[in-house]
């Protein structure tokens, strides 16, 4: 048993209990039939390890779909209609996933979601997310859709307070989180990815918002 594991262990499961507003879908879709549509947009704006205010880069690569963009850099965090490294738009959010996206969110409570920001994260072997909470948005009406892609990942709830106590959410390929109303400004992360076997090079995880 590694630290990971001792670290994972800090973390009761969520499965029985799920935090208000919090909704997991399983197994929705997976990374192999949404490799296209992903290669597509990375081919307009390509995976960056983003650097944060602090100066830091991010260990997860960061790209973008949609009219509106999530960004980072030393000045801090903001939705930018252009790709700051091409001065370019983004590509489109794909129809098909704007759908299910939709579709995903109204499951979970919320029948109106049309995002316009899809923040694509890929997560390589030892990648992880530290704690933080989605508030760069302009109507918290709406919820965050997140789809995990790939390799498995450990997806820790915090809620109101960034030290926790968190719960851990085991998230597979094509397992699908809304979290909105009571749970829409709740702190959350993504333990380090482990670098065993799997059929997959990579995590990705496609978060839809509606940013503007
Ligand atoms: C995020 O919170 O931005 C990423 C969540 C995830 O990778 O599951
Ligand atoms: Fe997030």
């Amino acid at each position: 048993m590694g630290p990971m594991d001792l670290l994972d262990d800090l973390f009761p499961p969520v499965e029985d209990d799920p935090p208000a507003g919090v909704v997991v879908l399983r197994a929705r879709t997976g990374l192999a039939g949404q490799r296209p549509a992903i290669d597509a947009i990375t081919a307009v704006a390509p995976f960056r390890h983003l650097q944060v205010p602090g100066g830091r880069r991010m260990s997860v690569a960061t790209t973008n779909a949609g009219a509106r963009g999530w960004c980072s850099d030393r000045a801090g965090y903001r939705y930018a209609t252009r790709d700051p490294l091409s001065g370019q738009p983004w590509a489109p959010i794909p129809e098909a996933w704007l759908a299910l996206a939709a579709g995903w969110a109204a499951e979970a409570g919320f029948p109106c979601f049309v995002p316009d920001c899809c923040l694509i994260n890929r997560y390589a072997p030892g990648a992880r997310m530290g704690a933080h909470r989605d508030q760069d948005e302009q109507d918290f009406s709406q919820p965050i859709v997140s789809v995990s892609l790939g390799r498995p990942a450990t997806f820790v709830w915090l809620g109101a307070s960034r030290s926790g106590p968190g719960r851990s959410i085991s998230l597979r390929d094509g397992d699908v989180v809304v979290f909105g109303g009571a749970a829409r400004l709740g702190y959350h992360a993504v333990r380090p990815i482990r670098a065993d076997p799997s059929a997959f090079d990579c995590r990705i995880n496609l978060t839809f918002r509606r940013a503007g």
